[in-house]
């Protein structure tokens, strides 16, 4: 549906050129909910203006639908490119009502409509975002999610191909953006539109995609489902930005021909599945994530399993369904995340078990080290 290949863009800057993206390839399938996640400046606005035609790339390719929209001598206007877009600040004419809101693309689209057909149009549409029969309201009138459901109303009464989303949900408060997408989401599966979705916010990405690519420093590190990027990163940055793990940083010692690895880190060696072009004597990173940590207060049965740490809860912090833990554990702190049930008080001494197959051992990146070196120095 969507084909991007080897796509850059670089910026013109004061002192020379800023490569906002370095040659990133992906596809959309049909009907696809694909989501590009990163942190700040990673280039995933530029990646989505590039596709939308708001953006020259600098090279690379970009089809949509089987058309080339860009290549080196091809760039299809905007407007041509049939597609609708929702931005963060989603912005709805506030002088004009529902009804008008919506047909206003239509009336300035070179095909034509009758007066009737605009009307049918804008009527379907509304009903597609449960907003019918609001056809009269001024869109100020609206509530916050009512708006934002505007917007997207907006963006799909031209029956575009594509649908691309930056950062939609960012502006609204926690509450509405965690109903937002279960909203979006289901309006996304009865329209049953190619979209692509922009988000820093790792659980948006998670539980609204088909599927993620995670994007660091203008390139992808994984393309993959949201289970897949969770359980099973490619790289220590993907461990560490999803999902925020426990990471610890170490030498491999060994590999075993059952695909398990030994890593040796600051509380001493570790034992874990082995992920993706680990070396003996390589540095790598062992993560897993807060809810695999168990914590148990019974020596005897700690003592019959792997990877056993002394540790003292140093702080709680109840969430509802669970409890999170910070633990210290020797020169280090790791945090756990058990059931609301579980209750430790401050200073409890426990056993800090990391179940083997929870523990992925991956090759250390730069971009993973730099940040554990800003979680450290944050601590
Ligand atoms: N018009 C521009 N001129 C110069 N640099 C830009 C411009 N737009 C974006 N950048 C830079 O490109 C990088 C990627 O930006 P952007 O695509 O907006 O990232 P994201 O959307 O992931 O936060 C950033 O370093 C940003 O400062
Ligand atoms: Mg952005």
């Amino acid at each position: 549906m969507i084909s991007v290949s080897n796509l850059v863009k670089e910026f013109e800057v004061d002192d020379g050129s800023k490569v906002a993206v370095d040659g990133i390839s992906f596809d959309l399938a049909e009907g696809e909910f694909f989501t590009l996640l990163g942190p700040s400046g990673c280039g995933k606005t530029t990646t989505l203006r590039s596709i939308a035609g708001l953006e020259k790339p600098t090279s690379g390719t970009i089809s949509i639908d089987g058309r080339k929209v860009f290549e080196d001598r091809v760039l299809v206007p905007a407007n041509r490119r049939e597609l609708g877009m929702v931005f963060q600040s989603y912005a709805v004419w506030p002088h004009m009502s529902v009804f008008d809101n919506v047909a206003f693309p239509l009336t300035v689209a070179k095909e034509r409509l009758t007066k009737t057909a605009i009307r049918k149009r804008v009527h379907e549409t509304l009903e597609l975002v449960d907003l019918g029969g609001l056809e009269d309201r001024m869109s100020t009138q609206l509530s916050g999610g009512q708006q934002q459901r505007l917007s997207v109303a907006r963006a799909l009464v031209r029956q575009p191909k594509l649908l691309l989303l930056d950062e939609p949900l960012s502006n609204l408060d926690a509450k509405l953006r965690e109903r937002m997408r279960t909203e979006l989401r289901v309006i996304q599966q009865r329209v049953g539109i190619t979209t692509l979705f922009v988000t820093h916010d790792q659980l948006e990405a998670l539980s609204m995609s088909d599927r993620v690519a995670v994007m660091n420093d203008g390139h992808i590190e994984q393309v993959g489902e949201p289970q897949e990027v969770y359980h099973d990163p490619a790289t220590a940055f993907v461990a560490h930005f999803i999902g925020g793990a426990n990471m610890f940083e170490g030498v491999v010692e060994s590999i075993e021909s059952d695909g398990s690895a030994v890593i040796n880190t600051e509380l001493g060696p570790i034992l874990g599945r082995g992920l993706h072009g680990l070396q003996v004597g390589g540095k790598a990173v062992a993560a897993i994530h807060l809810e695999d940590v168990q914590l148990t207060t019974d020596a005897a049965s700690a003592a019959t399993r792997n990877n056993v740490f002394d540790g003292t809860i140093t702080l709680s912090l109840f969430n509802g369904p669970s409890i999170n833990y910070i633990v210290r554990i020797g020169p280090l702190e790791i945090e756990a995340q058990l059931g609301g049930y579980d209750a430790y008080e401050n200073g409890t001494q426990v056993k800090v078990v990391f179940p083997k197959r929870f523990i992925r051992i991956l090759s250390e990146d730069n971009a993973a080290a730099e940040i554990a070196k800003e979680d450290k120095a944050d601590q």
